[in-house]
């Protein structure tokens, strides 16, 4: 039971680069007002998943649009991540697309404008009843009404050693500078792009979390929130 009353289909958007520490504040809010959490970037993983399973090189992006409508067909998006159906199967591979190989896939298919517009419309149904989602563009493009926009950063070392100590704590192989060189690429992907690339809605609110515990975060975002008298204390 959440201590907060919570308007009526609010929608809260988080986004910022990798390691930015979005998904764990997405999923603190998301416990904290009861709201069901989505993780954007769970899907162009989904996407280069498929694309890896059907034997599809990211570099002939025809290849991954003809298989683009199956894997999205296939595809139920569910709170507890990504399930795979086929047929009477059904296979839950979130833990497959959490990997450091399936983010460098996703930033691939995430460049090409034609996966991003399928992807759209399945984002914006399951955002109606309110939620708290996270990735790139979900304040500039997916939900540009939403009514709580946060976009949270932290320096590049920062992030790269936030990632280090999840695969340290995972008991992984981890290399800082490797980890730091990786995530440099992906930001350049990601903020390079032509189509919706990641870049701070205008009526978003900057949290750099650099030095900030998560805690810290988090009330920072509940605050806005309720000064907005978008969630009220029970
Ligand atoms: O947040 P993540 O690491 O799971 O995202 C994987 C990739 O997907 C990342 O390179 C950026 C891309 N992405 C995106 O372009 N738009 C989103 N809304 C979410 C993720």
């Amino acid at each position: 039971m959440s201590s907060w009353q919570v308007s009526e289909g609010l929608q809260i958007a988080i986004d910022g680069p990798s390691g930015s520490g979005k998904g764990t504040i997405a999923a603190m809010i998301g416990k904290e007002l009861a709201l069901p959490v989505l993780d954007t970037g769970l899907l162009y993983r989904y996407i280069g998943w498929r694309a890896e399973e059907n034997g599809v090189t990211l570099a002939d992006e025809n290849a991954v649009l003809s298989m683009l409508d199956a894997a999205v067909a296939a595809m139920d998006w569910q709170a507890k991540g990504i399930v795979f159906v086929e047929g009477d199967e059904e296979k839950d591979c979130t833990s497959l697309l959490r990997s450091e190989s399936a983010g460098s896939r996703a930033s691939k298919v995430a460049a090409m404008p034609k996966v991003r517009e399928a992807l759209l419309g399945v984002q914006r149904d399951i955002a109606k009843l309110g939620c708290v989602m996270d990735g790139r563009d979900i304040g500039t493009v997916v939900l540009p009404d939403a009514q709580g926009k946060f976009f949270l950063t932290a320096s590049q070392r920062e992030r790269a050693r936030r990632r280090w100590s999840q695969l340290k704590a995972k008991g992984e192989e981890a290399d800082l500078d490797n980890i730091a060189a990786d995530l440099k690429a992906r930001d350049a992907r990601d903020t390079g792009r032509d189509c919706a690339p990641l870049k701070k809605a205008v009526d978003a609110i900057h949290i750099d979390s650099t030095t900030m515990c998560m805690d810290d975060v988090v009330e920072r975002v509940l605050n806005v929130l309720e000064r907005r008298k978008l969630i009220n204390k029970k």
